[in-house]
């Protein structure tokens, strides 16, 4: 990434990661436990892809101060870290390590890792409706945020995904079915992150493209997923290696190769980008797309 894009990538996660600082700052002293593990998860690390990727099509749509919605695009983290702290848990991936550390439940017991996940995935939507309450956004700006999200949060979005894939552990699946799977897990959030920015740059008649994007985007994103599984490492990615094929998962390497899974995330990081050329100015984010490609993170 060039010098100018990496200041902005960095500009971008700092903003992130101090609000969600203050978003879990008070610790009350009976239920405080609770919100040290959601601190916890929070506090990893992480890219920060899915806030990141909300305030740079909020700027693309014309928004000249995307930062003073910070504190609505850590809502998209908010869910993301609640998924990734039930997705490790024991009855689903059961996954001792994330972002380099301990996995919630191993840090915590495991019903307040559970229960942490659940306090993230309503903080979301409390931290939009409060943008409404502050007057940062409209109230009808509000409701259209969190119809967006809600659903890409629920049945036909992140949890639908995720029940297909617990479903089809140990079972043969046909490509059709998986990038339904994918589509779900993991494409639903990022569209969603990609779509509210279009909804808080007020340019609604732009959400179509960034969404062809985002589905374009996120397959790849979650191939590349797969393939670092079986060729990253535990020092790069802060997660186990080797996960899929021990909860007999089916993946895209799983059922393609590794070859095929590399040409088709390529194919589809093309496809992606040239769904940015409707969007003035789309540097950024162009190589951005181009980076996760080859992450080893
Ligand atoms: C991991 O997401 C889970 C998937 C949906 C593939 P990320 O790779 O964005 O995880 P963090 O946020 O950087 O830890
Ligand atoms: C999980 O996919 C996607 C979520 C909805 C959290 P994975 O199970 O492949 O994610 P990792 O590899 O554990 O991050
Ligand atoms: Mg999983
Ligand atoms: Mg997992
Ligand atoms: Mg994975």
């Amino acid at each position: 990434m060039n010098d100018m894009n990496k200041a902005t990538l960095d500009y971008y996660v700092e903003l992130i990661d101090n609000k969600l600082l203050e978003l879990t700052r008070s610790k009350p002293e009976l239920q405080g436990q609770v919100v040290e593990a959601m601190e916890y998860s929070l506090q990893a690390g992480g890219k920060r892809l899915r806030p990141v990727l909300m305030l740079e099509f909020c700027r693309m749509c014309g928004e000249r101060q995307p930062e003073k919605y910070a504190e609505i695009a850590c809502s998209i983290e908010l869910i993301h870290t609640f998924s990734l702290i039930h997705d490790d848990l024991p009855c689903m991936d059961d996954d001792d390590y994330r972002r380099g550390k301990p996995s919630c439940h191993k840090a915590f017991p495991e019903n307040i890792a559970l229960l942490a996940g659940d306090a993230l995935n309503t903080l979301a939507f409390e931290v939009i409706a409060n943008s409404a309450m502050n007057g940062v956004i409209s109230a009808d700006k509000a409701v259209m945020l969190i119809s967006v999200l809600a659903r890409a949060v629920g049945t036909d979005g992140m949890i639908g995904g995720q029940v297909i894939d617990l479903k089809y552990e140990n079972k043969e699946i046909d490509v059709d079915t998986l990038n339904i799977l994918q589509t779900c897990k993991t494409g639903a959030l990022i569209e969603a992150a990609c779509v509210m920015g279009v909804i808080l740059g007020d340019k609604l008649e732009a959400i179509p493209f960034a969404a062809d994007y985002a589905q374009a985007m996120g397959r790849a994103f979650q191939i590349v997923d797969d393939i670092l599984d079986v060729t990253g490492t535990f020092e790069e990615l802060g997660k186990p290696i080797g996960s899929d094929s021990e909860q007999h998962k089916n993946t895209y390497v799983s059922l393609l190769g590794l070859d095929k899974s590399e040409q088709i995330a390529k194919q589809l990081t093309v496809q992606a980008l040239g769904h940015l050329k409707y969007f003035e100015d789309s540097v950024f984010l162009t190589e951005l797309t181009s980076d996760m490609l080859t992450r080893r993170s």
